[in-house]
């Protein structure tokens, strides 16, 4: 996807604490008129939100792609502002990775996130913008959260170590947001996705997350008749896994219609564990071999599910189920190896 211009128009639909009006019958009517910037609109989440976005008949829509644009720097920041003119903007460009890339890369993870939300954010105020929304992450709970995850148990400790600087440097922007709502009176939310999956999720061994990364060694495994797939961790560890397309509908309709400073969970609300995830996956690709879990790897935060209730009071409830939503990941995968993406 290239970097995207329109033409100038009003906002003349925006309320006058800069929120977005509230939906009309007409669902088309909701983003229009906006001009919305989606940082990270050319990555795997941040695609669908502009899919989201278009089906709502947005049309002035702007992707700040790195290469033109480093949003970890002010004049890549300001570039942006200047030629995306944004009423809205959704952020979620970030430097992402699964466990051992965060284990590996503490110091990038934590610089690279917090600079870019942080500058992004106050540039944004200064540049008039009516909206920003936030895309958070669940790595910033404590390690030992109760289960279900409450967002007022935010600030009860430190995250798992691994993902930590990650977390907090994504969590710094919920303070910089509420700090901001209470002088400024900026409208700026925060929502927080459990980890995502789906087609288009980034499958490099390097740097991929755990669902990608089963996908994988098991069809790797399954070809060359490998009897034995190793995994990290002991297996224990429980996760909870929403599918992209729900995630990015949970932000676009945030983005309508919820206007507070308290952070809102993004997730389905069921944990799976990762021993039981691998089983599944390895049954949908049709691998048969053994799956041997080291324990002396990281199992990362020990449990890990969401209390949705806050999200479903403004209309959102995820749709997929683990099973279709892996069906339909795997068979992505699988046609990206031979070149035919479905
Ligand atoms: N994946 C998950 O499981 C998960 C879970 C919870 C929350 N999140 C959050 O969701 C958001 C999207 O994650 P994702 O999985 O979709 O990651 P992704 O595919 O890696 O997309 C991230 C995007 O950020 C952009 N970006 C990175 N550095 C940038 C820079 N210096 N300047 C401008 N843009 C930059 C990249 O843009 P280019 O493509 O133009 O280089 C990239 O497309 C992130 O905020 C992440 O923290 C993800």
């Amino acid at each position: 996807m290239g970097n995207r211009r329109w033409e100038m128009g009003h906002s003349d639909e925006m309320e006058p604490d800069g929120s977005l009006s509230p939906l009309s019958s007409s669902p088309l009517s909701s983003f229009q008129p906006r001009r919305v910037m989606v940082t990270g609109g050319g990555g795997f989440l941040g695609q669908k939100i502009v899919q989201k976005l278009e089906a709502r008949g947005a049309q002035q829509i702007f992707v700040p792609r790195s290469s033109a644009y480093d949003l970890r720097e002010k004049a890549g920041i300001l570039d942006a502002l200047a030629d995306g003119q944004p009423d809205v903007i959704i952020h979620a460009a970030a430097v992402v990775g699964g466990i051992g890339a965060n284990r590996d890369n503490p110091g990038t993870f934590f610089y690279d996130n917090a600079i870019m939300g942080i500058q992004l954010m106050e540039q944004a105020r200064l540049f008039g913008v009516r909206k920003f929304v936030t895309i958070g992450t669940v790595c910033a709970y404590p390690k030992y959260t109760a289960v279900p995850f409450r967002e007022n148990d935010l600030w009860e400790g430190y995250p798992e170590e691994t993902n930590a600087p990650y977390g907090l440097a994504k969590k710094m922007l919920l303070v910089q947001s509420q700090a901001y709502r209470q002088q400024y009176g900026f409208n700026a939310i925060y929502l927080i996705p459990v980890n995502l999956y789906g087609p288009g999720d980034n499958f490099d061994p390097s740097s991929s997350h755990v669902i990608p990364a089963l996908i994988r060694k098991c069809i790797e495994a399954r070809d060359a008749g490998a009897p034995v797939v190793d995994i990290w961790g002991t297996g224990n560890a429980s996760r909870e896994f929403l599918y992209v397309d729900d995630a990015a509908e949970g932000i676009v309709l945030a983005t309508e219609r919820y206007n507070d400073p308290d952070p809102v969970n993004l997730g389905i609300g069921r944990e799976v564990t990762i021993r039981d995830l691998a089983a599944l996956i390895a049954e949908l690709t049709g691998y048969t071999g053994e799956l041997r879990f080291d324990p002396s790897r990281p199992d990362g935060q020990p449990r890990r599910a969401l209390d949705t209730s806050r999200a479903a009071a403004f209309g959102f409830t995820a749709q997929q189920s683990i099973r279709d939503g892996l069906r339909a990941t795997i068979a992505w995968y699988e046609a990206s190896r031979v070149g035919v993406l479905v």
